[in-house]
């Protein structure tokens, strides 16, 4: 696995052979109870800590200790572990929310693709009224509740629904962290984010290191940027070359 894991500068690359062999796990997936997810979470991460931008946020992650690293991906029993990885974007956005507590404090807060939950445990921890982590992967909802107990913070309210997919909820704040690694993807969430802001005013913040997908696509020109940071040297290391990681804001004229 550590060589899907490596040379994490285009998402898609990085989980293309693990996917090939993935295909058939979607329903076994399904029936596992979260006991056993969680089992497996504990047994087949790290707690790291130091090496983010948010050293002050601990996550189970994957590590080169833990077995998967060098295991076959085929005996990868889930859907791509993106939960196993703080990705740059996050990290980024996490550590802007940390920094400036007010973008949060009291508001309803939406983390769209919340893999790791770093960003929901950020938004916690600057005292948002409500947090709704969402993510497709189920496994992911389970690292989240972990993470937040590691943190000592309450686990936020976790959605395993396509949301992008159905009419927009009411939110102050919505937080895309590494979220437009892939075009379609970038689409879909372009259409929908528009209509939240149109909807309901909302506050759209978003995490990327400079990734083509992200750079190449249309939404980039809207955006106003708010922060950038130069990422540890180990995570530049890990993302094969991306050095720096932006936080924006994007607030379209509707
Ligand atoms: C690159 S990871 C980013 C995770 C986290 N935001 C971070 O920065 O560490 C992308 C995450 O988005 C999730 N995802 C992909 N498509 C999604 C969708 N349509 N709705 C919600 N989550 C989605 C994936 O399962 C994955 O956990």
């Amino acid at each position: 696995m550590l060589r899907l894991l490596n040379g994490r500068r285009c998402i898609g690359i990085c989980f293309r052979a693990f996917r090939r062999t993935n295909s058939d796990k979607w329903m076994s997936n399904r029936c596992q109870s979260n006991e056993y997810i969680s089992r497996f979470i504990w047994e087949n991460t790290e707690l790291t800590g130091g090496q983010s931008l948010t050293p002050e946020i601990k996550l189970r992650l994957f590590t080169p200790n833990c077995r998967f690293w060098d295991e076959r991906p085929e005996l990868w029993p889930f859907d791509d572990p993106y939960w196993a990885i703080y990705w740059p974007g996050g990290q980024a956005l996490s550590r802007y929310l940390l920094d400036n507590p007010s973008v949060c404090r009291g508001k309803s807060v939406l983390d769209l693709g919340s893999g790791c939950g770093a960003s929901s445990i950020a938004a916690k921890k600057c005292g948002a009224a409500h947090v709704t982590a969402n993510d497709i992967d189920r496994v992911a909802a389970i690292a989240t509740v972990i993470n937040c107990e590691l943190n000592a913070v309450e686990p936020p309210f976790c959605v395993t629904d396509n949301m992008i997919s159905s009419e927009p909820q009411c939110f102050d704040v919505i937080l895309l962290g590494d979220m437009f690694y892939d075009e379609a993807l970038a689409t879909s969430l372009h259409s929908w984010l528009d209509l939240c802001i149109k909807r309901h005013g909302t506050t759209v913040l978003i995490g990327d290191p400079g990734r083509a997908q992200f750079e190449e696509h249309s939404i980039r020109q809207l955006l106003h940027q708010l922060d950038q940071f130069e990422l540890p040297k180990s995570v530049q290391d890990e993302n094969y070359g991306l050095t720096c990681s932006t936080v924006w804001h994007y607030q379209p004229d509707l």
